[in-house]
């Protein structure tokens, strides 16, 4: 399965969205336009779900309701989500699920989040409709959403577990070198790969090694003197990546993850990442770090990546040479444009000018980004170094 479209309302900087989504997708738009807010949201509802979550707790990590409604919110003061899971990209498919809530803030007493409403409906029919005659006489039920609870959620377990295995990759390469230097607890779902070589480590061996083989593969060809890419551990069971950096000694040398680049470690992550997750992953500019001539490759490389298996990226960027790519449709692309009432988001695709444009033979990056160029900085830096 995979989320086939998406309509928010209130939520942090956007006043209303309403997409339809494809297996592969890209979020263009200027700094601060809002693509880490809209990964946040599938962020959100694997927070709901996952063991120790639930609303509760999902809006309070999000510093409380008054953080994730939008400050551009007026008559319509409740946050609101509406997902479609599909299974096929027919256009016309009636989604095998929909899951839409309401959230809104108690006005007396804790001032608790609760659901303005939860609804489901399996294929076009609707299944739970909420509030009912349960919660009207007892509105605390209200504060929980029936998907975190496994006693409520049995006809709907799929869409539990969907948002359940959302992944969210943003790694620093700093975290995974160094991951004692940073003190504070663990994040779950470990996003900035500070458990990335114990995530690898827990893997059956004959999956790590298969995939460390595939990883190694690719490697070579952006890092050449790079190769044997293996896990190992050392004395006190911590794990490690281990390859041999080939230079002038005749059997190179072998390095640790603590000293290969920040592209490479990029790279190992994005593969891994890739065929790691079966559902949604969520990626954080995959680009970083990396050589133009990779990141060229990199829309390529996840489609190749896509077809084995049902897994569905989305990813946000500011790369030109990554949006490039002629091979990625309009429909693939979500354009966010910053306005006074809230950030804007359209398919690209659903954009005359660009359609034409990409009718016309232009790639994304020549149709889109000069439309996600912030206006003052066409002129240059405002002030004088
Ligand atoms: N509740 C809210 N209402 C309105 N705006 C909000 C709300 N919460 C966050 N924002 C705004 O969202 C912006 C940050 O958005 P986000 O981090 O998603 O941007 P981005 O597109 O990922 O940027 P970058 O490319 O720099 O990573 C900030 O300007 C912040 O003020
Ligand atoms: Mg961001």
């Amino acid at each position: 399965m995979y989320v086939s479209g998406l309509s928010l309302q209130n939520w942090k900087n956007f006043r209303k969205v309403d997409v339809k989504l494809r297996r592969r997708m890209f979020l263009a738009g200027p700094n601060a336009s809002g693509k880490s807010n809209f990964l946040d949201v599938f962020r959100f509802l694997r927070d709901i779900v996952k063991a120790g979550g639930g609303l509760q707790q999902a809006v309070q990590d999000r510093g409380g309701l008054s953080k994730i409604r939008c400050l551009a919110a007026r008559q319509e003061p409740d946050i609101e989500i509406e997902v479609h899971l599909s299974d096929t990209e027919l256009s016309g498919a009636v989604p095998v699920w929909k899951y839409a809530i309401g959230i809104k803030q108690q006005t007396r007493g804790h001032r608790q989040p609760y659901l303005s409403f939860e609804r489901i409906w399996y294929r076009g029919e609707r299944i739970l409709n909420r509030p009912d005659d349960s919660d009207r006489q007892d509105d605390l039920r209200l504060t929980q959403t029936h998907l975190e609870q496994i006693s409520a959620n049995e006809k709907f377990r799929a869409i539990s577990n969907f948002f359940n295995s959302v992944s969210y990759l943003h790694l620093v390469p700093q975290l995974v070198r160094n991951p004692e230097a940073f003190s504070g607890s663990n994040i779950a779902g470990d996003p900035y790969g500070r458990n990335f070589l114990e995530r690898v480590a827990r893997t059956t061996e004959k999956t790590r090694r298969a995939r460390l083989r595939k990883i190694e593969q690719a490697l070579v060809k952006a890092v050449p003197q790079l190769k044997h890419l293996t896990d190992i551990k050392d004395e006190a069971g911590i794990p490690h990546l281990e390859a041999v950096y080939e230079h002038w000694r005749p059997r190179g040398a072998k390095q640790r993850e603590d000293q290969f680049s920040d592209g490479t470690l990029r790279l190992i992550a994005f593969f891994w990442s890739l065929m790691e997750s079966d559902n949604l992953l969520l990626m954080e500019e995959p680009e970083l770090s990396l050589n133009a001539a990779i990141v060229k490759l990199l829309p390529s490389i996840i489609h190749r990546f896509q077809k084995k298996k049902t897994r569905q990226v989305i990813l946000s960027t500011h790369s030109a040479e990554l949006l490039d790519d002629k091979g990625i449709d309009g429909s693939e692309v979500l354009v966010l444009t910053p306005a006074v009432e809230g950030t804007e988001i359209k398919v690209a695709s659903d954009i005359e000018e660009v359609r034409l444009l990409l009718e016309g033979g232009f790639t994304i990056a020549e149709a889109v980004l000069p439309r996600t160029e912030p206006k003052a900085m066409q002129q240059g830096f405002l002030f004088d170094v």
